[in-house]
């Protein structure tokens, strides 16, 4: 693994901003660079980053193995569903969601789908109780989740839509915050 041209430089700008011998404060970002590279951390991407870094491999592996938001085996090519099952999410439906994610995408998570277009997982608590159950999928939050929503929802990634992200019930609110003025 090696950086492009333009990560690498983005990496040295990174590290700049911390002063001399803290420069594994950088850590998270370059992690999440290499990440968004190759679509997921290889051990070769997360070595680099700390040789980068000037830090043992075991304190990067440490922060790669900590949140959510790496992957530490290859995704699915068009998307990576990350299911709550959490409290609420899992009092509202996140079994019926983990279910559908092994009928149709793959009956372990961590998995490739057979058409290699996409992978989940089960994670902790997203921060989006309120609108439980939900999912993230890159970026986005697909929240008011139901078996059958996700279900659609899957057939429209594969078929290469990019479904709404947010409350998947329509319960948007129509006024701002605090009621109408
Ligand atoms: Fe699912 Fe908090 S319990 S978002």
């Amino acid at each position: 693994f090696a950086f492009t041209a333009a990560n690498a430089a983005w990496a040295q700008l990174q590290i700049a901003k911390y002063p001399a011998g803290r420069q594994a404060s950088a850590i998270i970002p370059l992690l999440w660079r290499a990440q968004e590279q190759e679509g997921w951390l290889t051990r070769a991407a997360i070595e680099h980053v700390a040789n980068m870094l000037e830090m043992p491999f075991i304190r990067a592996l440490e922060v790669a193995t900590f949140y959510f938001m790496f992957q530490l085996q290859p995704v699915g090519a068009v998307a990576h569903l990350q299911i709550c099952g959490t409290l609420s999410c899992m009092l509202c439906g996140a079994e019926d969601l983990v279910s559908v994610c092994r009928q149709k995408i793959a009956a372990q998570p961590h998995s490739l789908s057979d058409d290699g277009k996409l992978s989940w997982e089960e994670v902790e608590c997203l921060g989006a109780c309120t609108n439980a159950p939900m999912a993230q999928i890159g970026k986005d939050y697909y929240e008011d989740l139901t078996a059958e929503g996700l279900s659609d929802l899957i057939d429209a990634l594969r078929a290469g839509d990019v479904p709404q992200p947010g409350p998947q019930n329509g319960r948007f609110s129509a006024e701002p915050l605090g009621g109408a003025t």
